[in-house]
């Protein structure tokens, strides 16, 4: 029996993370105030989830999130309608309830004490489009 692999501590150590540069979406697309479920796919012919991420838009600036519970490692929400957060302020999931704040991923209350959700680097080009911002 092998034993699962530890949890991710950088949103680069998570499967099928893209690499600096890739386009996450556009600024257009996330309306002001929105927490925005979204995958990328997994490379061909690999089984299974892609790339699953959260978009957090206030007014222009935009925040990205693994969209992975610190809890159990699920997505925060299994359908965008279903996905519980407060404009600006927090989201959180509904499987147990960890609530994280909007403007870093940290727990805010629940079943997430003492860590959060796993940021993602991004920046907003010229043209609106959302994208992993180069390595330091
Ligand atoms: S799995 Fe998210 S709070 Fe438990």
């Amino acid at each position: 029996m092998s034993t699962p692999p530890p949890d991710p501590q950088h949103w680069h150590q998570v499967p099928h993370a893209p690499a600096p540069g890739t386009v996450l979406g556009t600024l257009p697309a996330v309306a002001d105030g929105q927490a925005l479920m979204q995958e990328l796919p997994p490379p061909t012919g690999t089984p299974g989830h892609g790339f699953r991420y959260l978009l957090l838009r206030s007014g222009a600036e935009v925040k990205a999130y693994v969209n992975r519970c610190a809890h159990f490692g699920v997505p925060l929400a299994a359908r965008q309608d279903q996905l519980i957060f407060q404009a600006h302020t927090s989201l959180s999931c509904n499987v147990h309830y960890a609530r994280y704040r909007w403007s870093d991923g940290t727990c805010a209350g629940g079943e997430c004490e003492g860590v959060g959700l796993l940021p993602i680097p991004v920046v907003v080009d010229v043209q609106g489009r959302i994208c992993i911002a180069p390595s330091p």
